[in-house]
């Protein structure tokens, strides 16, 4: 009901709109539109009352709870159910939780401070005042194990679109998972399944954004590495607006892997790549090479040409431009 009811409130940004029409349109009284109105004031929405006029809508709250993302939703199943925590260790444990529970694919968990939060290569994803975005989409993909990293690239893809859309910012994806604006890291993913050797149970794609932190608000030995949207572009942004234009483009592109494959969504990942055609440095958990990026395979593999002409497939490692 409150989602509706913002909805409507939404359609006519700075208009009135009478207490009479809001509740022939949601089909309840006036005096549980003025509730729901109240409810919302307290959820941080400002909203104008003017007798004889109806409600108005001023102002979003930068908030991310169920109704303040789905209200930005243009989806047919991904975030339609968003489990919402104000801190909780890692969005990524949470989820496995739901998980166990019987969660269904396309269900969201969303945290605004994460305490405990898991990176890459055992590294740690934390922050707090509600400024940034952890989130795990839950998924249950009818593939093999083996292509399951396709799925980290193609979010790659659906976070680059969505930034892009919402930012006007140049972001790029640094392979495998990063995304970065100027060189800095903006954005993390980490995908997780559970499976057999031939069945995928679930997989679970954790997205962390950096999005309204200054300076100050990361670590001195992150600052020259990690930056946020707020740092880059001088604007905030609200973050339920960002989650519901990743989901929007999540979408359309699972929908498209399942349907048609991975190669179409490899074009574009390799369309926003910056390490691609440069020499670089993979330092792997044995050896660092040198080399030039010249693309990658079908598994998401990073190809390298070292000086000798020799090709080397990279699994994981950390790159250096
Ligand atoms: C990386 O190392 O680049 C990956 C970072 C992934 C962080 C996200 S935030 C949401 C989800 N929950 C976690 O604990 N980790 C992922």
């Amino acid at each position: 009901m409150k989602e509706q009811l913002i909805k409507l409130l939404l359609k006519e940004p700075g208009a009135f709109v009478s207490g009479e029409k809001l509740s022939e349109e949601l089909g309840c009284s006036r005096t549980a539109i003025w509730k729901h109105i109240d409810a919302l004031r307290q959820d941080g929405y400002r909203l104008e009352s003017a007798p004889r006029k109806g409600y108005r809508l001023i102002e979003v709250p930068d908030m991310m709870k169920a109704h303040d993302i789905k209200i930005h939703l243009a989806t047919k199943y991904i975030g339609h159910k968003i489990h919402y925590f104000d801190a909780v260790p890692t969005t990524q444990k949470e989820a496995m939780k739901y998980i166990q529970n019987g969660a269904t694919e396309g269900e969201l968990v969303v945290t605004s401070n994460q305490t405990n939060g898991k990176g890459r290569l055992g590294r740690v994803w934390n922050f707090a005042q509600a400024k940034a975005i952890a989130m795990s989409l839950i998924l249950k993909p009818d593939i093999s194990p083996m292509k399951v990293p396709q799925l980290t690239l193609l979010t790659a893809v659906a976070v680059v679109r969505a930034l892009r859309k919402q930012t006007n910012l140049d972001v790029s994806i640094k392979w495998p998972n990063d995304l970065l604006i100027n060189g800095k890291k903006i954005v993390g993913i980490l995908t997780e399944m559970q499976a057999e050797p031939d069945l995928v149970h679930s997989v679970v794609i954790g997205i962390g954004i950096n999005v309204n932190q200054e300076q100050d608000d990361f670590a001195e030995e992150l600052r020259d590495k990690a930056s946020s949207l707020f740092i880059e572009s001088g604007q905030t942004y609200k973050r339920a607006e960002l989650i519901a234009e990743v989901l929007n483009e999540f979408e359309g592109l699972y929908d498209l892997y399942l349907e048609s494959g991975f190669s179409v969504i490899k074009t574009l990942w390799e369309s926003y790549a910056i390490s691609l055609g440069s020499h670089i440095y993979a330092r792997t958990a044995k050896e660092t090479i040198y080399g030039l990026a010249t693309g990658i395979n079908d598994d998401g593999v990073l190809l390298l040409e070292d000086q000798e002409g020799q090709i080397h497939s990279i699994y994981s490692a950390d790159i250096e431009m």
